[in-house]
């Protein structure tokens, strides 16, 4: 006969202990009522951080004021650098009369780029536009050097702007320590590789890549109202009314400005952590990084970290026998590297809905990480583990949208522009993020759309520029 499961009674091979499932459920569950109190806080350090400097939340304006109107006409190029990947791209606007045109090329970020000095940085990138130039355009150089091209640079990291086109970089975020750096004017490092690779650019405008998404989610959709990035970092920019950015110092804005959208740096909420129940794992993810304590939130949501934090727990659990009692890992595995586990393979775990966990299997032995001998049991572990740190992520970025249209007073309707691997391709992660924005407003969250926002920092970058030329004429 068939004996019920118990949880003294189970099939080792087959079916996973429940008590070690109960313990980490435990351990990543959100209930609403934290979830409740983590927006409340959220939106109290929003209003702190519009008043002062060196809140957990730093709210940096953004010197945007205007979002597109569809008329805006040129050809601006544009870079989008911050995460996995730069793209230069060269937006082509014709105002009402025809679709945007953009061009791009994309390269990879190297971990020499990200660690080495901060000239060899801006050297890279500099490169990557030349490079750009000699696939879209003719070989020849005289040519596309003839004008002097105005280009919106997407930096994407949390920098201090003292106008539409300069600002310093306040810490570096996502990996990066690339020297000589933080403190300085990024544009002015920026322009000074294009000097040395005789380039004709001018940087007219210095954007995150949150604003970009904002400004090209807009552009197709002017009920939108913030840009969310769901990617190797996450952060979120708003539209706030002017009056409320009592901290602003910089050159006062065009006459009639009544808004500006705000990059928040949301990554850095709860960095004294009050407010987020914090596992062994999450604490230890962040003692390994270059800085300690900073951008902890990002860390809980972000696709940088959240497979390393699936790693770090399987490591335990293999540790104390709860999974892997019966196989072996070759040393080599990527299991023990640092950041070995990518988040990617979070997303393909999740998609198996197979009965045996067929993919899971392969991934385990073939694929990747040379496991030998992992049972069904210890396939479903893993997977419950991944589950359990998909769904803490999307609540918790829910939380973030959930806070930022209260804020704005959006309740009864707006649109989120949301770019990123995380809410493109980890499964079920948009419909996470909904049923936890339905838990905490109720029927409310009904009016509020959240949208794909494919590519959008890189266009966002280049109607940037445009909206600041449009500025810079009506100035004169
Ligand atoms: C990090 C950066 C922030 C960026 C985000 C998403 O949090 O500090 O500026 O928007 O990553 O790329």
């Amino acid at each position: 006969a068939l004996a019920a499961v118990s949880s003294d009674q189970y099939d080792s091979d087959a079916l996973p202990n429940p008590e070690v499932i109960t313990r980490l459920n435990a351990m990543f569950a959100l209930p609403l009522e934290r979830l409740q109190v983590i927006v409340k806080q959220i939106i109290s350090d929003m209003k702190t951080g519009l008043e002062r400097d060196g809140g957990a939340i730093k709210m940096l304006p953004s010197f945007v004021t205007k979002r597109p109107s569809g008329r805006e006409h040129g050809s601006y190029l544009a870079i989008d650098f911050g995460g996995t990947n730069l793209r230069v791209c060269e937006l082509v606007l014709n105002g009402h009369s025809s679709e945007p045109q953009l061009l791009q090329s994309k390269f990879q970020i190297s971990d020499n780029v990200k660690t080495g000095s901060g000239a060899a940085l801006f050297d890279f990138i500099a490169e990557c536009v030349r490079s750009f130039f000699q696939t879209h355009h003719a070989l020849d150089a005289h040519d596309w050097n003839s004008k002097r091209w105005q280009l919106g640079f997407t930096f994407s990291f949390p920098v201090d702007q003292i106008s539409i086109k300069a600002g310093t970089l306040i810490t570096w975020t996502k990996g990066f320590t690339a020297t000589n750096v933080i403190d300085r004017d990024s544009v002015r490092l920026l322009e000074d590789a294009f000097e040395r690779m005789n380039l004709n650019i001018e940087v007219t405008a210095l954007v995150n890549d949150t604003t970009g998404t904002l400004i090209s989610h807009a552009f197709q959709n002017p009920d939108t109202y913030a840009g969310v990035i769901l990617g190797t970092g996450s952060n979120c920019a708003y539209v706030e009314k002017f009056a409320n950015i009592t901290k602003f110092r910089g050159p006062p804005p065009p006459p009639g400005t009544t808004e500006m959208l705000i990059n928040m740096e949301w990554g850095g909420f709860d960095d004294a952590q009050v407010v987020i129940p914090r596992t062994k794992y999450d604490l230890l993810l962040d003692r390994n990084t270059p800085t300690p304590g900073c951008y902890t939130f990002e860390q809980l949501i972000s696709g940088m970290y959240i497979g390393e934090i699936v790693r770090l727990v399987i490591l335990d659990l293999a540790r104390t026998g709860d999974v892997f009692a019966k196989a072996t890992i070759v040393a080599r595995s990527p299991l023990h590297k640092q950041y070995g586990f990518e988040t990617s393979y979070m997303s393909r775990i999740e998609r198996d809905h197979s009965f045996d966990l067929a993919d899971v299997k392969a991934l385990l032995e073939d694929d990747e990480f040379e496991i030998v001998g992992a049972t069904l049991a210890d396939r479903k572990i893993i997977k419950a583990v991944c589950e359990m740190v998909g769904l803490r992520s999307a609540r918790l970025a829910a939380a973030g949208v959930c806070a930022v249209v209260t804020k704005m007073n959006k309740l009864n309707g707006c649109t989120v522009g949301i770019d990123g691997s995380l809410f493109e391709k980890y499964p079920h992660y948009p419909n996470r993020m909904r049923d936890a924005m339905r838990e905490i407003l109720g029927i409310s969250s009904e009016n509020i759309s959240l949208e794909q926002a494919k590519d959008g920092s890189g266009q966002g970058a280049g109607l940037i520029a445009a909206l600041a030329a449009e500025a810079a004429a009506a100035a004169v």
